[in-house]
């Protein structure tokens, strides 16, 4: 069977493009895009896009899909349902299970769970010590051998800078990104919230911004003395921008990821104590903020992943101090995208295309966020103009657990398209 997505406007984030034409899809692969052509003849099936915009399948790369052992959170299956809701054909998942993927039973698992529950791809991410510990190395060649695009402790910062060390000598020699997620422990015990005028007036433990930043500034050190490609997760502070466009300046192999909670919020979120605004790195204050967005613009932030993180109800509903960390971003990433950087102008269509597409594909190596063709057909339909307010009972994801619920967001995936199936399509209107 062939697809033809007509009348769209496409975004080719690796030409750098924005045209005017279609897209022809034969038994799961792109065959052509095409300028306005008549490109097909025969029997098809037509999709119309006019108006919209045709992307690369969208690639998140970190994400929280909790199966195994946390399935009352999210399953392989929900997750990769929301993440089809949310325009995602792609989903790279973190290794922070029960058992954590530090094994390669832990990763083939994930892979065949995927191939017979999944909506999307998934990639798993491996472990970088046993347990998500911090002391001893995971089997790093048996998680690659197993299919594993990179490796990250997430949720927990390698603290021991030995351990690190040799982990990103072993990801150098294997190819695979380190995955940071930056926090110095000493600094950010015990906190709750960001560490600033919020956190006092609420009287709420602070996580200071230097907990984050210390750590990026120590990664940074490693990885250009063992040559090992870094990836920051969820940067959320000035500083760290400012480092990382150091490091690129410097010609290492650094990247990093905002948020779509990071660049969305400030700190003056948590004032009504809402539980679903606690997250790890915490909502910043509106200086970094501004930073986030600066470093979007200017190339130093060259992904945006969700860390999509659900959590049961009763598990949130519970007062700030006890609630865990984290909230949902499958399903309202792209409308946060456009409405708080596309839509303002601090990013154009095709450099948001690209951090949400080809930028973390070339980061784990995989073969995605193209329109080449050949090319699997994963695309993401995405109407810019529609609106449509947030509707947590309305996810996919089983985790409820997000502070955007009543937003209006303008721009949203109204198709998502996988191996040239229709995996998601939004029924008009508020679906
Ligand atoms: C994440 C989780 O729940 O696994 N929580 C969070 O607040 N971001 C872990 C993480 O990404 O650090
Ligand atoms: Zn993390």
């Amino acid at each position: 069977m062939k697809l033809l997505i007509k009348g769209g406007t496409i975004v080719d984030p690796v030409a750098r493009r924005m045209f005017p034409g279609d897209v022809l899809i034969s038994e799961g692969k792109i065959v052509a895009v095409g300028g306005g052509e008549n490109l097909a003849n025969g029997e098809i099936e037509l999709l119309d896009a006019s108006g919209k915009l045709v992307t690369p399948g969208l690639v998140d790369l970190h994400v929280h899909l909790r199966e195994p052992g946390f399935e009352a959170k999210e399953t392989i299956e929900t997750g990769t349902r929301a993440a089809a809701r949310g325009g995602f054909t792609s989903v790279a998942c973190m290794p922070n299970t029960n058992p954590v993927a530090d094994n390669k039973t832990v990763i083939t698992y994930i892979r065949l769970r995927a191939r017979e529950k999944g909506a999307v791809h998934v990639f798993p991410i491996g472990a970088i010590t046993a347990g998500c510990a911090g002391r001893e190395l995971a089997e790093m060649a048996d998680l690659k051998e197993a299919g594993a695009v990179a490796f990250s402790d997430d949720g927990h910062c390698v603290a021991d800078s030995g351990v690190l060390y040799r982990a990103m000598q072993y990801a150098r020699m294997l190819g695979l990104p380190i995955i940071e997620h930056c926090e110095d422990t000493g600094l950010s015990a015990g906190g709750l919230v960001h560490e600033g005028y919020f956190s006092t007036v609420l009287g709420l433990k602070g996580i200071p911004a230097a907990a984050e930043t210390v750590m990026v500034a120590r990664d940074i050190i490693l990885a250009e003395a063992t040559g090992c490609k870094l990836h920051i997760a969820h940067v959320s502070t000035a500083g760290a921008v400012e480092l990382v466009r150091q490091a690129k300046a410097k010609g290492l192999a650094v990247t990093a990821e905002a948020t779509p909670h990071h660049f969305s919020l400030t700190d003056e979120a948590v004032l009504g104590f809402d539980p679903n605004t606690k997250v790890n790195p915490p909502l910043r204050s509106a200086a970094d903020v501004q930073a986030i967005c600066a470093g979007l613009r200017d190339g130093t932030i060259d992904v945006i992943a969700t860390d999509h993180a659900p959590h049961a109800p009763e598990e949130k509903d519970v007062e700030y101090g006890n609630a865990p960390f984290g909230m949902v971003g499958l399903e309202t990433a792209v409308g946060l995208v456009w409405t708080k950087l596309v839509h303002p102008g601090i990013l154009d269509p095709i450099e948001a295309i690209a951090k949400l597409t080809i930028n973390p594909a070339r980061i784990l190596g995989i073969p995605k966020g193209t329109l080449e063709a050949g090319a699997d057909a994963d695309l993401t339909i995405i109407d810019p103009e529609l609106e449509a307010v947030v509707d947590p009972a309305r996810f996919a994801s089983k985790g409820r657990n997000t502070p955007f619920a009543g937003w209006r967001l303008k721009g949203l995936p109204v198709a998502t398209i996988v191996g040239g199936r229709v995996v998601y399509r939004r029924e008009a209107p508020g679906g």
